[in-house]
């Protein structure tokens, strides 16, 4: 991307643009007010978000830099220049840092300001990813039934089954007692699994002040104490971000789930001693995922360089039960998202081999 240069007549009046176009803040469309000379006079926050750059480098810059085909919005400015049409609509590829680019439905419309133009850029994924997001929250709310009610079906014989083979084991000869052994440890094997089942349904919400870089800190020293040699875990917070109420102790869970099965899955790397997971925290504007829009989030990134989620269950690694592990119970990320949905919060993951990157959003306050 082009470095910024901030022409004079902005660096003058450096928020003569943020006081006449403050309303496209409150728009989930990407919205920039450019000179036809492609010059960004504001950037909304919608477009700061999606560009993963802030405000004040976005303003002065080119805004048809931030294109992968520049020349398409430079020949549609001059056009709005020379009043060659009121607007123009055209697709293209917006280029994002650190994000893949992003496909968005652009409109250039002319504005009552000679030499200015309005850029707006709708996600054309928007629309899918609503819709992945609905799925993602009813099939949780399903999950959650179907576990609930498993687990108790499971549980309810176990403890009978347990003592029986306890009684049997008095009742006969040393030479037969491994068999019920076998039912023993068995039985507890289950019992364990069906607690971990039940865990999120019994545990009462513990709310209080969250600071989420203190959630990162201590999974990040439980990692480290797991996994002392060969990996890194790196950081990169934005201090800015404020404390909200929730369940500190969920949300440690949900995180050290998340950054286990990295770990778990950089194994060759760590032996090779490049093993790198990076904790990112940043905040999020004028966000909609679920069915609702929030004014702030915050976002986390647990990133690993590991091989990427297998593509046999890329679509349901947050159903229970399913793993890509040998002895994986396939529980991990069930939990994690159930904890996350506690806090009105959403956990998606976006994998390819050499880059897994889960994303755990929160409303803020
Ligand atoms: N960072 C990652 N990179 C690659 N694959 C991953 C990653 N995180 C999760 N997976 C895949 O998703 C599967 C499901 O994870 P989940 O944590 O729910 O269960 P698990 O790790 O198999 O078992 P457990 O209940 O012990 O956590 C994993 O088995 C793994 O195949
Ligand atoms: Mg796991």
């Amino acid at each position: 991307m082009k470095k910024p240069s901030i022409p004079t007549f902005l660096s003058s009046f450096p928020d003569s643009g943020t006081l006449r176009f403050q309303a496209f803040d409150l728009l989930a469309t990407l919205v920039a007010v450019v000179r036809t000379n492609g010059c960004v006079v504001f950037a909304n926050a919608a477009l700061e978000d999606a560009l993963g750059t802030s405000r004040r480098t976005i303003e002065g810059s080119q805004l048809p830099e931030c294109f992968t085909e520049p020349h398409i919005l430079k020949h549609a400015l001059e056009g709005a220049g020379s009043n060659e049409f009121a607007a123009l609509r055209y697709d293209a590829w917006l280029r994002r840092l650190n994000h893949e680019p992003m496909p968005v439905h652009v409109v250039v419309a002319q504005t009552d300001t000679p030499g200015e133009a309005i850029v707006e850029m709708l996600p054309l994924e928007q629309q899918a990813k609503q819709d992945r997001e609905e799925r993602l929250i009813d099939q949780a709310q399903a999950n959650k039934e179907l576990i609930r009610n498993l687990a108790h079906e499971i549980k309810n014989p176990l403890g009978g089954i347990r003592g029986a083979a306890q009684l049997l084991q008095m009742e006969i000869g040393k030479d037969l007692t491994e068999y019920t052994q076998v039912i023993i440890h068995e039985a507890d094997r289950l019992q364990s699994l069906v607690d971990r089942l039940l865990a999120p349904h019994r545990r009462p919400h513990l709310v209080g002040d969250v600071n989420i870089h203190e959630v990162c800190e201590r999974v990040r020293s439980l990692i480290l104490v797991e996994f002392p040699k060969g990996l890194r875990v790196v950081r990169d917070y934005d201090t800015s971000i404020p404390e909200f109420r929730g369940d500190r102790e969920q949300l440690i869970q949900a995180v050290l789930n998340i950054a286990h099965n990295a770990a778990q899955e950089l194994a060759q790397h760590i032996t090779a001693g490049n093993a790198t997971i990076t904790f990112r925290t940043r905040v999020a504007r004028q966000i909609t995922f679920g069915k609702k829009r929030y004014r702030l989030a915050l976002e986390l990134h647990v990133i690993d360089n590991g091989p990427g989620v297998p593509d046999s269950i890329k679509d349901r690694i947050f159903y229970p039960l399913v793993s890509g592990r040998e002895g994986g119970s396939g529980l991990g990320l069930t939990l994690a998202q159930t904890f996350v949905q506690q806090h009105h919060g959403l956990i998606e993951c976006e994998s390819r081999p050499g880059h897994t990157d889960f994303k755990l959003l929160i409303p803020l306050p």
